[in-house]
């Protein structure tokens, strides 16, 4: 069966992270015989500056009809004068709304090779793994807002249907890995934070009885994150908790660059982008990390294209050459020679060859690098 893929590259070092991992792609699904068909569209900056709108409609048409969307990163300097809902970002987050994206998946699992660029201390990292269950498609993100000279509000809003679809997936990922759930909130200040306590707590005892669940406020989670990250196996969150803990526990596993998302719908619909944004003092400048993207093209191939096993040796060969180098400059330590965002595909093309008894095609893309 043919897989349809939708690439967005977006803004910044999008369409250059995005390139490298598609070159990885045609590698794995050569070698996999996977078949897939990718078609590029505009959403962003750049669908600003080609059709004046973030998310053009023959954009988000083509997303409806994909099994699988891979997005770069959105934003930039260029369009930060526009008012919220002109912006690059609100074409991200209508396109979120419109596919009903509502469970956004982000692992933290700090590798060797690059804990080194962290400054949290070794012992502290051991063992680290913890999986953020973001909810996605509600929230402050898409409350009313109002923004005048002098007065302005946006509005936190949750129905308790939101609410246990995103805990009952991550309770499911729970019960594949330690059967520990934390939900994070503000229970202590904020209506929707009940809600969410209440009807996590229901679920979780009537549905999940084998996995634990605690509750933590979210001021506590983020130092906990910092200081205890080990303590934690699954997280479910609300949509700017999740935003905000997923940047801190980045830190956790030396870049934010090395980080990938999966946004998973009821349906067919599902993203993947790294959890990074356009980064713009990097663009065009082939120094952008690209294993975020490279990484979010392996949750592709486990939950969308039914192919956990070419996900894994990807995952290899990824962690493979985060170990023994070369680094891009985020990862680099002094004096060490740094790789560009192409080179570090080709490597990863190349670990991934070598661990395979591969079939390499003439045209195979990486061939030339070493
Ligand atoms: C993310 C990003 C987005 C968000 C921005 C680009 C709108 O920070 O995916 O984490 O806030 O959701
Ligand atoms: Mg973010």
């Amino acid at each position: 069966m043919t897989a349809r893929l939708v690439c967005l590259p977006g803004d910044g070092i999008g369409p250059e992270v995005l390139n490298a991992a598609l070159r990885v792609l045609e590698a794995v699904s050569y070698h996999f015989n996977l078949d897939v068909v990718t078609e590029h569209a505009e959403i962003g900056g750049a669908a600003i500056d080609a059709c004046g709108t973030p998310l053009p409609n023959k954009t988000a048409a083509l997303c409806e009809q994909a099994d699988a969307i891979l997005l770069g990163a959105v934003g930039g300097p260029k369009w930060n004068a526009l008012k919220a809902e002109k912006r690059p970002e609100r074409g991200l987050l209508d396109l979120r709304y419109r596919l009903n994206l509502f469970g956004n998946l982000r692992p933290i699992h700090p590798v060797p090779g690059t804990t080194q660029s962290s400054p949290i201390q070794p012992e502290i990292l051991d063992g680290v793994d913890m999986l953020i269950v973001r909810e996605l498609s509600s929230g402050i993100y898409f409350g009313e807002r109002v923004y005048q000279p002098t007065f302005a509000y946006d509005t936190a809003a949750y129905t308790a249907d939101e609410i246990s679809r995103v805990v009952r997936l991550a309770a499911r990922f729970a019960q594949q890995r330690h059967c520990s759930l934390t939900l994070v909130d503000k229970a202590n200040v904020l209506a929707t934070s009940r809600l969410w306590r209440n009807v996590a707590t229901r679920i979780m005892k009537a549905e999940f009885p084998e996995v634990a669940l605690d509750c933590m406020l979210v001021d506590a989670a983020a130092m906990q994150i910092i200081s205890n990250p080990s303590r934690f196996d699954v997280i479910v969150t609300d949509n700017l908790f999740g935003d905000i803990l997923s940047d801190s526990a980045a830190v956790l596993t030396g870049s934010l660059g090395l980080l990938p998302s999966a946004s998973l719908s009821e349906a067919k619909a599902a993203l993947y982008e790294p959890v990074h944004g356009s980064a713009p003092d990097l663009a065009g400048r082939q120094c952008a990390n690209p294993v975020g993207m490279i990484r979010s093209v392996a949750l592709m191939l486990r939950y969308s294209l039914n192919a956990p096993d070419a996900a894994s040796s990807l995952e290899e060969a990824v962690n493979s050459v985060l170990r023994d180098g070369p680094r891009t400059p985020d990862l680099a330590g002094k004096g060490e020679s740094v790789t560009t965002t192409d080179e570090l595909a080709d490597h990863i093309i190349n670990q991934f060859r070598s661990k395979k008894d591969v079939r390499t095609p003439a045209h195979a893309p990486g061939t030339d690098t070493q």
